[in-house]
Parts: C-alpha cells; structure tokens; sequence
C-alpha cells in the first residue's frame, strides 16, 4: 500500500500523464504567447494566420495543430524552443511547407511558421545576400532582380528557401554553381538550447558540414548568408507536348542528357498522368537572353499544344503557370539516383506512368508526375563537403516522383505505388549497367517518408550522429518531425 501523501502524488502523477496532448499542447500556446516579444505573435483556428501558417503544397503534410507561432525575431525562436522543450511538446517547423512528407514540417501540437523571418539584404561589398527562413524564391528573386544578381535557388513558384537550401537544392544555375547549400556562407542558427549562434565554416566548421543536409537536426536556421552570382535575362519557359508526341520528347531528352555540356543550358522534362491521358510539361532555360543555336532545336520542333517560351526576368521563368495543378490535393514524392538518363530509361519511366496511372485512376483523381533532370557530372566540384551528398565522387540525377490523390483512405494504396515504382525504375537502371543506383545517395528533398537514413547520408551518418549528441543531448529536436540522424 502506498501512503497516502505518496499516493496523492502516484494520482496526481498519473492524471498529469493522462492530460491529452492537447491540452498540454494548449498551455503551451499560452505560455510561449506571454513569453514572446512583440515581433512575434500565436494565432489559434480559425484565424487567417493560422490557416496560413499550418498550410502546406500537399494537403497530406497539413496537420491541425493546437495553435501556430510566427516568430519575427531568432531571439523568440529561442524562448519558444525554451518551452517546447520544458513542456516537451511536439512542434513542426515550416519555411514554405513544399515537404512531401507528413508531419517534417507540421505537427498537432504546435506549428512554428517562419513567416515573419522574411528579410532579404543583399551586401554589394561581400557580394553575399542575407535571406530570412520564411522566405519563398520567389521573393528572394523578386528583391535581388534590380540589382542585377541572384542566388541557387528554386525552379519553379512557391517553394521555401528554408527546406530547400538545407535539405540539397537542385536549381536552374546548379550546373554553374552547384547546389543550393554550396553557396552557403553562413547560417544563423537557434540551438536546441535556444542559443543564437552564427555558424560559418570558420566558427563552427563542424555544424557548418551538418546543416548543408541535415535540415532541423541541430536546432532552427533564422537567416542563410547566401552567395550572389551575376544575373541578367534569360531564355525559356514551358512547351506542353501531348502524348502521341511522347517518343519524340523521349528521344530529344536523352539526347539532352547525353551530348549538353553548355553549363548555362538546363531542361526539366516532366511526364504527367492525368485523367486518363499521358503528356509531357518540358521546361527548357538558358541562361542569357537567347539562346545558342542547337541545343534545344529538338524539342522545339515537336509539335507542341502550347509553348511559353521567351526572353524574359528569371523570376518570370520560374512563375511560368504550370498546367497541371496538385494543390490541394494529398502527395508523395520519391525518388531513384540514377547515373544517366537514357532512350530506354525513359521509355520505362513512361510505361511505369501509365501502368500506375491506369492502376490508380479508380482511387480518387490520381495525378502522377515524373520529373527527369539532367545535370552535367561536374556539378558537385563547385562546393566542399557537406552532410548530403555524403560523396561527391561522382553525381547521381535527382529523379522526382510525384503521385497525387485526394481522398486520405487512399494514402496506403499510393505509398505502395510509388515504392514499388521507384523500385522497378531502380532494377531498370542496374539491369542496363548503372550499378551504382542502389547504394548511391538519395535526395533528402524528394526521398519518401520510411525510407532509411542512412540511404541519404550514408558515410555521413556516424559524424552526423555525434555532431547531434554534442549540439542536442537532450534530444530537443527529437519532439519535431524530419529526417532525424538519431532515434
Ligand atoms: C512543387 C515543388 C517543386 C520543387 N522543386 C524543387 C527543385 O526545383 N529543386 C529541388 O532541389 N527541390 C525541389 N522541390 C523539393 C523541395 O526542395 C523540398 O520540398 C524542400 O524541403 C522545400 O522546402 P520548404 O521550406 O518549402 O519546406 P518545409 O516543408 O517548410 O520544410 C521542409 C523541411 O525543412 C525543415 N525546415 C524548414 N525550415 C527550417 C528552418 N528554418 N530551420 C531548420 N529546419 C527547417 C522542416 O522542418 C522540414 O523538415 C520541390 C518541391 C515541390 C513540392
Ligand atoms: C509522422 O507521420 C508518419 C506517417 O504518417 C507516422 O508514421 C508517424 O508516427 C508520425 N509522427 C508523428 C510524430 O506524428
Ligand atoms: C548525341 O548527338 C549525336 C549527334 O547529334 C546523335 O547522333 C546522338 O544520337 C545524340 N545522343 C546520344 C545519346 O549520343
Ligand atoms: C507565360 O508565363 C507567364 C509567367 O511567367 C504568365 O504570366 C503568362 O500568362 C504565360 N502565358 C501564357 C500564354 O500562358
Ligand atoms: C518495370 O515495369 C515495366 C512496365 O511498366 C516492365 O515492363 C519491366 O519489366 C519492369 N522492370 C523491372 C526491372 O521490374
Ligand atoms: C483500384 O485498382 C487497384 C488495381 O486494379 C486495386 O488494387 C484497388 O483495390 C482499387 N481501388 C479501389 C478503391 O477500387
Ligand atoms: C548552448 O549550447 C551551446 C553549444 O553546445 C553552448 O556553447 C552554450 O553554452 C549553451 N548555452 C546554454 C545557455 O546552455
């Protein structure tokens, strides 16, 4: 038997337990709302802000959180960290909420929206720009145009800066500069502890390495320091081709891959399924105000249903309306690293699209999406080492798949699909000589949720494993979702 004081406390302990998370949840809004500064505001259902704030490109990685929090200054995000903490109450941490992946961005208790974190200086002295976490590219390429420069950002409206330069970052200038993370030159970062740091690769060479991949392992990144490149007008836009013209976008898209080797020169051919029907959404750029004779006469003599193509700002580019629309609808993404693109990959890509679209057109308008992006191998020689890619030996092709559905009994159904497609498109590309697919590193931006860690930071992992046991022992980040090196 207990005493009676003790089991007073066992009581109380236990009805402390069985409080819901919600509730926990709930006085955690209150606490963080008395805490934070007037920059900073919490906003509950159904305010607009909270709307905003939890919304996300997928409707599947949208959760209901108890209420949402705009930070505005890093000191906030520390004091907010401070009391999840405390309070060891699950959170997300959104930038602009492009994540395939349910709940690496969102969270039923609470949702952190770096929204207010949206300062874009750029510093003709250091020819760098300072870019706040809640930034979208397309805010950053707006504020950057008259000044002539721009930075290795996003390909197409909306996506965040946050998520993307973190998790890779494969861009129209990547085959200039590299990745989104190579042109990093500093992070401010909020420690688990709720410590504002400045990580350069001077002050902090080991934390510098692990957030160029490592997303929110090691705390909240406020402002990135990105490098400026020149930027003026460039050349292209968007063809639509339908599906009777399809060998023909097959054939001049390998011959794209195989024979380009014009760094300014970039292509995204994008193979839809929708409604039944198979076409394809090319993106062609070049980077100066015309094009150079040749490289994309292929593609433009297939006779296109509508062409959007022009001398134009890159911002224009990158806001070409897509045809096929995935808003709001339920999504995932995966992807397969492959070595080269070829005539008979991409004839499989193509019969794997209408087998899984026929396959899942009974289950609530499926719209599936292969995305096929070529870079040149020299891609990965324009940064040092980093997290993700843990080797740059040799660059593997980020192969995006995208399936989207809209009724949530369906979610198992599409998860099997698109592992079951990635794997037929994986023993595709080993059967035709590309032994290296299987072992190579998978995008962390695009790979799907379940998939090991260790498939996307393999030789990485033990330092990225270490680096989180120094900077996050009390495991902080483990109460928000990720990909997490520990767990
Ligand atoms: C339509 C579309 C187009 C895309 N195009 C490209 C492309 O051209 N090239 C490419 O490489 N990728 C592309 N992607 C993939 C994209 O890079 C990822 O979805 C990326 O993670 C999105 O970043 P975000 O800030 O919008 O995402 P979010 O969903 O906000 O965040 C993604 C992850 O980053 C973490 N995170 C966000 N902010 C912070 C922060 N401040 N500190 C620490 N962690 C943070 C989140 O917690 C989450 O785990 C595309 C995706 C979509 C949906
Ligand atoms: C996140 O979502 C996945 C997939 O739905 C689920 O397995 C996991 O338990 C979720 N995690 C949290 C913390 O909600
Ligand atoms: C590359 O270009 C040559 C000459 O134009 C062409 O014959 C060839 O088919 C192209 N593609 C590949 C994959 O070599
Ligand atoms: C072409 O794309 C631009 C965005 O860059 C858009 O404003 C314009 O309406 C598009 N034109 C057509 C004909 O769709
Ligand atoms: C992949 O799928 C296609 C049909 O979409 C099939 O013809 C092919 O045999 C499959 N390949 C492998 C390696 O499973
Ligand atoms: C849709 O079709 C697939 C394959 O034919 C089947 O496995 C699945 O059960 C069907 N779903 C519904 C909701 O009918
Ligand atoms: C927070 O963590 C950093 C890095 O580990 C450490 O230097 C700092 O002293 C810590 N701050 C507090 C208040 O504990």
């Amino acid at each position: 038997m207990l005493r009676p004081l003790l089991r007073a406390t066992y009581v109380a302990l236990l009805l402390h337990r069985t409080r819901t998370a919600a509730q926990d949840a709930a006085s955690t809004c209150q606490q963080i709302a008395s805490a934070i500064s007037d920059a900073s505001a919490v906003f509950y259902n159904p305010d607009p802000s909270y709307l905003a704030d939890i919304a996300h490109y997928a409707t599947s990685s949208t959760d209901e959180s108890v209420c949402s929090v705009e930070p505005g200054t890093a000191e906030d995000v520390g004091t907010i960290l401070s009391i999840l903490d405390s309070s060891q109450t699950p959170f997300g941490v959104k930038g602009g909420g492009h994540a395939s992946n349910p709940n690496f961005s969102s969270s039923t208790g609470v949702q952190i929206s770096m929204y207010r974190l949206n300062r874009i200086d750029y510093d003709s002295s250091t020819g760098t720009v300072a870019v706040g976490a809640g930034n979208v590219w397309d805010n950053v390429y707006s504020a950057l145009e008259p000044y002539g420069v721009n930075v290795v950002g996003g390909r197409v409206s909306g996506i965040g800066v946050a998520g993307f330069t973190l998790g890779g970052g494969y861009s129209w200038l990547t085959n200039q500069y590299g990745l989104a993370l190579d042109s990093v030159r500093g992070f401010e970062l909020v420690l688990p502890n709720g410590t504002v740091t400045d990580v350069t690769e001077s002050a902090y060479p080991d934390l510098f390495w692990g957030l160029k991949g490592g997303y929110n392992n090691y705390g909240i990144v406020t402002t990135f320091t990105l490098q400026a490149y020149p930027q003026g007008q460039v050349w292209g836009g968007q063809l639509i081709i339908l599906g009777e013209y399809i060998d023909q976008v097959n054939v001049a898209t390998a011959n794209f891959a195989a024979n380009v080797t014009d760094p300014k020169a970039q292509i995204i051919a994008t193979y839809d399924y929708e409604e039944g029907a198979l076409l394809a959404a090319v993106m062609l750029f070049y980077d100066a105000p015309s094009q150079p004779a040749g490289i994309f006469d292929e593609f433009l003599a297939i006779p296109a249903l509508s062409a959007n193509i022009s001398t134009r700002s890159f911002l224009s580019l990158v806001q070409v309306e897509p045809t096929t629309t995935s808003e709001s609808m339920r999504g995932f993404s995966n992807t397969v690293p492959f070595e080269e693109i070829t005539l008979p990959l991409l004839e499989t890509i193509v019969a794997q699209l209408e087998y899984w679209g026929a396959a899942l057109s009974n289950s609530s308008a499926a719209l599936l999406s292969y995305d096929v992006e070529p870079f040149l191998p020299s891609i990965l020689t324009h940064g040092g080492p980093s997290a993700y890619p843990w080797t740059r030996d040799q660059r593997f092709l980020p192969f995006n798949m995208g399936f989207f559905w809209t009724d949530a009994q369906y979610d198992g159904d599409f998860y099997e699909a698109i592992v079951e497609s990635s794997r037929n498109l994986t023993d595709t590309a080993v059967q035709e000589g590309q032994t290296q697919v299987p072992s190579a590193p998978l995008y962390p931006n695009y790979a799907l949720f379940g998939t090991p860690v260790g498939s996307m930071y393999g030789e990485s992992l033990a330092e990225m494993t270490m680096l989180k046991q120094t900077y996050d022992p009390q495991n902080v980040m483990g109460l928000t979702g990720g990909w997490k090196v520990t767990g």
